[in-house]
C-alpha cells in the first residue's frame, strides 16, 4: 500500500506546470493535495482536472512572498483536511534576466521575495504543523540545476536557486531527527510556462528597464530550451520514485551530471592547491591559525 495514502500535501504554485504534475502524481497515490498559486484561472482549472481524476483538492489563491498569505493556506488546508504531512516549496519565476551592471533592483526583489523568502516563509509556516502529529512527513523545496552552476546573465535566478540547495541542505540536517524527510528537486529544462513568468509579476516588482541585445538573446535561448524540455509530466512520476527511495537530490535530468562533476573536480583541485600551498604549510607549522574543524 502507498504510504501517501490519506496523507495531505500542500504545493505552492500548483495551479500549472511542475507544480501541477506533482499535484496529480501525488493525488494518484491518494493524497489529499492543496494547490495554493497566485493565478486564478489556471488554479480553478486545476482544481477541475485533479476533482475530475478522484484527486480530493482545495484550491487557494496566495502570493508566496507575503507571509501571511502563507498563514490564510495553513490555516484553510487545516480546516478542510486535518493534518498537513507535504510541503513541496514550487512557485518559482526566472525572469529577470540581466548582467551584474544592469539587472535592475525591482527585478532582483522580485526573485529572492518569490523564489527564496516564498521557500522560507513555507517552511517557517509548514514545518510546525509537518513535525505536530509525529506522522512521516516531507518538506520539497524545488531549486533548478540553475542552482548547481553559476548562469551568465542568469545571477538572480542562480542565486536564488542556490541558496533554496543550500537552505535543504541546512534543513534536512536540522530537521533529521523530528521524521521530516527534507528533499531539494533541481530540473534542468521541463516543457511549462517558466519562460512566459512575467505573467505573474506582481505591480509592486514592475520593472522599467528595456533589455539590452545580449540580455534578449539569453531570454530567447532560454525560452527555446523550455519549449526543448521533458514532458512536465515525467518529472511528477520521477519525484514519486524520488520520494519512495528517500531521496535527498532529486534529478529529473541525467545528462546534466557532467555540470556538477566540473564544478566538483574545480574544487578538489582548489582544495589541493591548497594542501600544497607553501604559505598555508609554513603558517600551520608555526602554529599560528588553527585551521578548527575537521
Ligand atoms: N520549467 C523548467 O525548465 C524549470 C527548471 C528548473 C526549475 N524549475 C522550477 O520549477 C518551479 C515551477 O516552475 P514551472 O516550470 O512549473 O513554471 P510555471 O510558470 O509553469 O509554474 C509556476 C507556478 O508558480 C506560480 N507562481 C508564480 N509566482 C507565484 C507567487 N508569487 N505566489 C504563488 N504562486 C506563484 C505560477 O502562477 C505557476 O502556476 C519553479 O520554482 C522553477 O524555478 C523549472
Amino acid at each position: 500500500m502507498s504510504q501517501f495514502i490519506g496523507k495531505t500535501a500542500v504545493i505552492s504554485g500548483g495551479a500549472d506546470g511542475i507544480g501541477k504534475s506533482l499535484a496529480k502524481a501525488l493525488g494518484q497515490e491518494g493524497m489529499n493535495i492543496v494547490i495554493a498559486d497566485i493565478e486564478k484561472q489556471p488554479l480553478a482549472e486545476a482544481e477541475q482536472e485533479l476533482t475530475g481524476l478522484g484527486v480530493s483538492v482545495l484550491a487557494i489563491e496566495m502570493d508566496v512572498a507575503r507571509k501571511s498569505d502563507w498563514e490564510r493556506t495553513a490555516k484553510a488546508a487545516r480546516e478542510r483536511f486535518g493534518d498537513i504531512h507535504m510541503l513541496i516549496n514550487n512557485a518559482g519565476v526566472s525572469g529577470g534576466v540581466g548582467s551584474v551592471e544592469t539587472l535592475d533592483e525591482a527585478s532582483w526583489r522580485w526573485l529572492i521575495d518569490v523564489n527564496l523568502m516564498g521557500v522560507v516563509y513555507g517552511a517557517n509556516v509548514f514545518v510546525p504543523l509537518l513535525r505536530e502529529h509525529g506522522e512521516p512527513s516531507w518538506l520539497i523545496n524545488v531549486a533548478s540545476m540553475a542552482g548547481m552552476c553559476g548562469v551568465p546573465l542568469g545571477g538572480a535566478y542562480t542565486a536564488t536557486k542556490a541558496a533554496v540547495v543550500a537552505l535543504s541542505e541546512a534543513w534536512a540536517q536540522e530537521l533529521k531527527d523530528q521524521a521530516v524527510q527534507v528533499s531539494v528537486l533541481a530540473p534542468a529544462f521541463v516543457r511549462t510556462r517558466i519562460h512566459q513568468c512575467n505573467r505573474n509579476r506582481q505591480r509592486r516588482y514592475a520593472s522599467h528597464i528595456e533589455p539590452s541585445a545580449d540580455v534578449v538573446k539569453v531570454a530567447d535561448a532560454t525560452t527555446q530550451a523550455v519549449k526543448n524540455g521533458i514532458d512536465v509530466n515525467i518529472v511528477g512520476q520521477r519525484f514519486i520514485e524520488a520520494l519512495e527511495a528517500g531521496e535527498f537530490y532529486i534529478f529529473t535530468h541525467p545528462n546534466y551530471q557532467p555540470v556538477t562533476d566540473r564544478r566538483s573536480a574545480a574544487i578538489a583541485e582548489a582544495f589541493q592547491r591548497a594542501s600544497d600551498s607553501p604559505f598555508l604549510k609554513d603558517i600551520k607549522q608555526q602554529n599560528v591559525l588553527n585551521f578548527g574543524g575537521q
